[in-house]
């Protein structure tokens, strides 16, 4: 396809289901411009509303006015998550410091999701779980909060979710968490804002994060930046034309989400950056993308928590590009909204490409045959939105078995994509 054009992508999801949370804790009106208002935003907003706060109804292109409250009020029913980990794991640690029994559940997907990584640190603080399983690992599980003591904890996972967790039962707790990952850097949001609350978050050079529950929740008015994780598809829609250029304005840059573009650059891909201020604390700016001829990497395990959410894009990226590549220690896709890791190189093996998981590594060898054949999402937003941009490959053929899914974090993703491309523009054919 050709691409051509300027399009912006919906709100950071990440950063909406923090602004949210700590919304619904504060008493007063807090304003959240440009949230995400996809299907797990709504999950956050719907469990927040149970919990006694005000929130308004997240449409695409209004504010979002959120009136919290100090303590959350038991719910009447269950909490439930949808398809949103973040939701259910950042959740957890705020419930965690609440005097009362929740249960909390999700979909199929989430419900297989892994959990102990939460509740175990959380049992520590002070939290009781209800059932056999004092740290249960699944959904849907009932939480006891109450005073929480103290935390020092080195997380088994890099992952923001957990650091979230475990920061936000910190703050609603007042109790004073110490915490390290064990490979790179997870996103870094949380931090971000509880230092712009005024919270004191230092990290040392051995890499613990320490937090003092010693600032003061005000409301706020924010708007956050474009999901990069959303940009990516339309980059990667970009970089595989065949011609045109594409802009993508407005999205978050922070340096702990941007690590597809350090790989993107590897591969030779021809993306400018044009910095446009913060938003939220956070860099914003556009991407200018070109289509490029792309080469293979190898992507290492300190690198995946950076852009653990673009694997699913970067790997269609691999199958076009020239070599092999290798994405190191990708593990933790198996416990995604799907098993990302299985599900990913099987659909790759379906449209033709070569791909193979070796242990924890995914190899995936680059070619230029069209692709074509069927996709299996089970649900997967990512693994469908990443392989409905490699079929706009000249002379593709995939058939995506479930594009719908693609609302979980990005509402509006196939009329985006057919706006980029210059000849479907105005529905053309
Ligand atoms: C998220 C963290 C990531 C990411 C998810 C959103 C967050 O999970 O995959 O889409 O907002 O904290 P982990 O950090 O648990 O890997």
């Amino acid at each position: 396809m050709e691409v051509t054009g300027t399009a912006g992508v919906p709100g950071d999801k990440s950063i909406t289901h923090r602004l949210l949370l700590l919304a619904g804790l504060i008493p007063g009106r807090s304003r959240i411009r440009g949230a995400l208002t996809s299907l797990d935003a709504r999950s956050t907003a719907r469990v927040l509303r149970a919990l006694g706060a005000g929130v308004s109804a997240l449409r695409a292109g209004a504010e979002v006015v959120v009136r919290g409250r100090a303590r959350f009020r038991q719910p009447a029913a269950s909490l439930a998550c949808g398809n949103s980990g973040t939701s259910a794991r950042l959740l957890l640690g705020l419930l965690a410091a609440h005097r009362f029994r929740s249960r909390l559940t999700g979909d199929a997907s989430l419900r297989r999701r892994p959990m102990r990584r939460v509740t175990e640190p959380l049992v520590r603080m002070g939290a009781r779980f209800d059932g056999p399983d004092p740290a249960p690992d699944r959904l849907p599980l009932v939480v006891r909060g109450g005073p929480l003591a103290p935390l020092v904890w080195e997380l088994p996972v890099s992952s923001a979710q957990i650091k979230g967790c475990l920061l936000f039962a910190g703050l609603a707790g007042a109790a004073p968490v110490a915490l390290r990952e064990p490979g790179g850097r997870s996103r870094d949001h949380t931090e971000r804002l509880l230092r712009a609350f005024g919270y004191a978050l230092a990290e040392d050079a051995a890499g613990w994060i320490r937090f003092e529950p010693t600032g003061r929740l005000e409301p706020f008015d924010l708007e956050v930046p474009g999901d990069p994780s959303s940009a990516a598809f339309l980059v990667g829609a970009a970089l595989l034309a065949n011609a045109g250029s594409l802009r993508v304005e407005g999205i978050g840059l922070n340096p702990t989400r941007a690590g597809y573009l350090r790989v993107l650059d590897r591969m030779g891909a021809r993306i400018s950056v044009v910095a446009r201020g913060t938003r939220c604390g956070e860099p914003v700016g556009d991407l200018v993308v070109q289509p490029t001829a792309l080469r293979a990497t190898t992507v290492t395990a300190g690198e995946i928590p950076g852009l653990i959410d673009e694997i699913p894009l970067l790997a269609v990226l691999a199958s076009r590009a020239d070599g092999t590549t290798r994405f190191q220690q990708v593990g933790e896709l198996r416990v995604k909204e799907s098993d990302r890791l299985g599900l990913l190189a099987a659909n790759l093996r379906a449209v033709g490409a070569a791909a193979a998981v070796e242990g924890d590594t995914l190899a995936v060898l680059g070619g230029e045959r069209p692709p074509r054949g069927p996709v299996r999402t089970e649900g997967d937003h990512r693994i469908a939105m990443a392989f409905a941009v490699l079929g706009t490959v000249g002379g593709a053929r995939v058939r995506v078995d479930d594009l719908a899914c693609a609302a979980v974090s990005f509402p509006g993703f196939e009329e985006t994509l057919r706006s980029v491309d210059a000849g479907r523009r105005g529905g053309s054919r």
